[in-house]
């Protein structure tokens, strides 16, 4: 059974993973009543596609803040206020506070464009492939305090095929992320994950 709630989605940049998940509601492959973007960064082109879809987006300065509790701090109220039940984290570029994550427990999901716990960190894709790995791919897991190392929900591969450019393999990341990110969403907002420690079932 299909359950609605409000979600926001928290992104620092291009926003491609924003949009997928936006165009999957639109489509009416996701269910929700409502759904904001909340940016650290100003002039982030994720503001642009809020644009385009009409989708209310919340800007919040991080200079304003005396240090990442108080930003968090002030997140949690913007969010509290909007009802959200779920955060999605899509190119988020900062690390989240215990506070956060203490009040979103088990509700903040990210994507990360490799096969955790391989390259972790922010340049993942570039990393794989100077590695000289042949299979690399995204993850989408829980976010907790350690970075990346959250209890993995889903991943798929992608294979590097020899004298494939790094550009080609950002491509075919980027392209599976926006398949595989919504596809998870729908699962979690009809309640079809479950957690337990580091393992999760998907069903
Ligand atoms: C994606 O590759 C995602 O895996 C990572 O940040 C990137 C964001 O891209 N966490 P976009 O802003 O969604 O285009």
């Amino acid at each position: 059974m299909k359950t609605k709630t409000n979600l926001a989605i928290l992104a620092s940049g291009n926003g491609s993973n924003f949009e997928a998940i936006i165009k999957a509601v639109k489509k009416g492959f996701l269910n929700l009543d409502y759904c904001i973007l909340v940016t650290d960064k100003r002039n982030s082109f994720v503001r642009e596609r809020a644009k385009k879809h009409q989708i209310k987006d919340i800007f919040v300065d991080p200079k304003k803040f005396k240090s990442k509790k108080d930003f968090d701090k002030k997140l949690i109220q913007i969010l509290n206020k909007e009802k959200i039940k779920i955060v999605v984290l899509a190119g988020y570029m900062r690390i989240l506070s215990p506070l956060f994550l203490n009040r979103f427990k088990n509700k903040i999901l990210n994507i990360h464009p490799s096969l955790l716990p391989s390259f972790a960190g922010k340049n993942a894709i570039e990393d794989a492939y100077n590695y000289g790995v042949k299979v690399t791919g995204v993850t989408v897991h829980f976010v907790t305090q350690k970075v990346d190392q959250g209890p993995i929900i889903a991943q798929k591969t992608v294979f590097i095929k020899s004298n494939m450019e790094l550009k080609e393999l950002e491509k075919e990341i980027h392209k599976t992320e926006h398949k595989l990110y919504p596809k998870l969403l729908k699962k979690f907002l009809e309640n079809k994950i479950e957690v337990k420690g580091r393992h999760v079932k998907v069903t």
